[in-house]
């Protein structure tokens, strides 16, 4: 039997936790490469000054349809997006249901100089994510921050840190200010979050640049459908 913990405690009722994904992709050493030429070749045919913040269209999936290793990418972008919503849906989902990702934008972003995206959330789909192809000088962690402004990192804001400005602050919601969470770049880590979470990728400025893919998605289930009927008593 189960050692009882504080946590334990009956009376206490804890809600609505966030779900998200974060893991290296095993092929990143063959994958990257290719595509950081892709990527370079792809900015460089618009002339753009390499000082400047680049952030292509998000078709790159039907801009370069039959490239091997983006292709490769995005497979194993969907499955990991498969993994996360069925971790996130668990009880809601059927047992071994089927279901159809759909990558709805994909795009990359080359960036140094200081430069960053103001906070903000994906719309119009269930899921998104960042694919770190590069992460070049980026914070590696929290102690390597230590007490620093993150270096390149992506944040990931909780529903928290809507009652930070202005809200009443003593010892007894010291929780609120737990209200964000870093997602470290390392070479080859894919992080998927649900796509309404407000997250800003933080400046960065480094000898080389940082490079990422970006992405939104949305899921089908086995008959088709994208949305579900009000009310999960049916
Ligand atoms: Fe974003």
């Amino acid at each position: 039997m189960a050692k009882k913990t504080k946590q334990d405690n009956p009376n206490i009722v804890k809600l609505w936790s966030t779900t998200l994904l974060s893991k290296r992709f095993a092929h990143y050493q063959k994958v990257n490469p290719a595509l950081l030429e892709l990527f370079y070749q792809h900015r460089d045919r618009e002339q753009r000054s390499p000082e400047q913040a680049y952030a292509s269209r998000d078709d790159l999936l039907s801009r370069y349809p039959l490239h091997k290793e983006l292709n490769e990418l995005a497979d194993y972008i969907s499955e990991s997006i498969v993994e996360v919503a069925r971790e996130a849906n668990r009880g809601l989902w059927r047992e071994d249901e089927k279901v159809r990702v759909t990558i709805s934008g994909l795009w990359f972003q080359i960036s140094n100089g200081h430069s960053f995206h103001e906070m903000h959330v994906h719309g119009n789909a269930s899921w998104s994510g960042v694919y770190y192809l590069r992460a070049a000088d980026s914070s590696r962690s929290a102690t390597d921050v230590k007490g620093q402004q993150p270096n390149g990192v992506t944040r990931f804001y909780g529903p928290h840190v809507e009652h930070m400005a202005g809200g009443f602050g003593d010892y007894g919601n010291l929780y609120l200010h737990d209200n964000s969470w870093d997602s470290f770049p390392q070479d080859g880590k894919l992080c998927v979050f649900p796509a309404h979470i407000k997250h800003m990728p933080f400046p960065y400025v480094g000898e080389e640049d940082r490079v990422i893919l970006s992405f939104h998605a949305q899921v089908f289930n086995s008959s088709g459908s994208q949305k579900y009927d009000y009310g999960f008593n049916n």
